[in-house]
């Protein structure tokens, strides 16, 4: 994984593979739910695309207030809640919409939420420890500060597939004895002395214990199992499925849910349990994930590790997969359990 190159503040947030997502699911009709509304591109090219109407859904609530200067000219095709999307389902439910005819989910974060250094998801900006998207829960910081040695290492490892996780967890509860990390760059100068000085074109030191923090304080694997499995039971029959994923832990965990609901998952396997009697779900769309091509990646460079996949709802009842055929590190299981 490389490092998400710097942007100025208040740079928009640009929308990464949206054109090829607009032809995966087109003809777009009826109503659509953006689990993932962020500065709210998506939402606007499906209702330019023809969706007679959108739900918007975000956990950010700056997403949301940011998009009210513009959401109202849309009247009631746009409606925007705050929540997350692994309650779609409810969420569409209550909304008016039980059966929707499209789901997107641009997984991760934001430009605006990196960009802004008091949001602490970035390792080259001065800022809080903070990295949760919801502004509510635990901090970055309560996790280093507070998580017994063996836990932190287990976060590092299982959700950064950071290496050298025992050691840097050794060395921040060895550090924070002197004094608490309260800044993102106290972790990342942490992570800078204790790691080889990285090779041009490597990431920097701080990337995977900084994604890896970011996944546990977001639960943002157990929100992707529980997004897929709601967009499925919420999802009308010929409804679409494209979500968007930025690295390798989630665009598994959907290749895999994808594969299982699809029929494509060999029976029987270790990471699909034999399940008689369940008819397919999904049918797929994308037998192979879309990558951005090169026009894309040179104009946003931070679209480069985006993958997507999409699917179409069949006319069958929406089925429980077992998680732990998701391919979901043990610790988003315990989460989910
Ligand atoms: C990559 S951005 C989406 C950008 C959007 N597709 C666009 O083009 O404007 C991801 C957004 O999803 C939100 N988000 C991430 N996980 C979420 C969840 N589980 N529930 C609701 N919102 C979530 C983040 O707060 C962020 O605003």
């Amino acid at each position: 994984m490389m490092m998400a190159p710097i942007a100025p503040p208040g740079t928009p947030h640009v929308p990464v593979l949206l054109a090829p997502l607009l032809r995966a699911v087109a003809p777009v009709s009826g109503t659509w739910l953006d689990g993932t509304f962020g500065a709210g591109s998506y939402a606007r090219a499906l209702l330019d695309a023809g969706a007679a109407r959108v739900i918007g859904i975000d956990r950010d609530p700056e997403a949301l207030e940011r998009a009210a200067a513009w959401a109202s000219a849309f009247g009631e095709r746009l409606t925007l809640v705050p929540g997350r999307f692994g309650d779609l389902a409810a969420i569409a439910a209550a909304a008016g919409a039980p059966a929707l005819d499209g789901v997107v989910l641009d997984i991760g974060v934001s430009s605006m939420q990196l960009d802004q250094a008091g949001r602490g998801f970035s390792f080259l900006r001065d800022g809080p420890l903070d990295m949760r998207m919801s502004q509510s829960g635990p901090t970055a910081a309560d996790l280093v500060n507070r998580l017994p040695e063996a836990e932190l290492a287990t976060i590092l490892y299982e959700y950064g597939e950071e290496r050298a996780s025992r050691r840097i967890a050794r060395a921040i509860v060895q550090d924070r004895k002197a004094a608490p990390f309260t800044t993102t760059l106290q972790l990342a100068g942490l992570l800078e002395r204790l790691l080889p000085r990285p090779k041009p074109g490597q990431p920097h030191p701080a990337t995977r214990s900084f994604q890896a923090l970011r996944i546990a304080v977001n639960d943002e694997l157990g929100e992707l199992a529980r997004g897929l499995a709601g967009a499925e039971a919420a999802l009308a029959p010929g409804g679409r499925l494209a979500v968007v994923t930025f690295h390798s832990l989630e665009d598994r965990v959907v290749k895999r849910f994808l594969a299982l609901r699809s029929g494509a998952a060999p029976r029987g396997s270790r990471h699909a349990p034999e399940t008689p009697g369940e008819a397919p779900g999904f049918e797929l769309v994308t037998r192979k994930p879309i990558a951005p091509d090169a026009a894309e990646v040179a104009a946003n460079p931070r679209a480069r590790s985006a993958r997507l996949r999409v699917a179409r709802r069949l006319d069958t009842p929406a089925a429980p997969v077992d998680p732990r055929a998701l391919g979901l590190p043990r610790l988003a299981l315990e989460g989910l359990a």
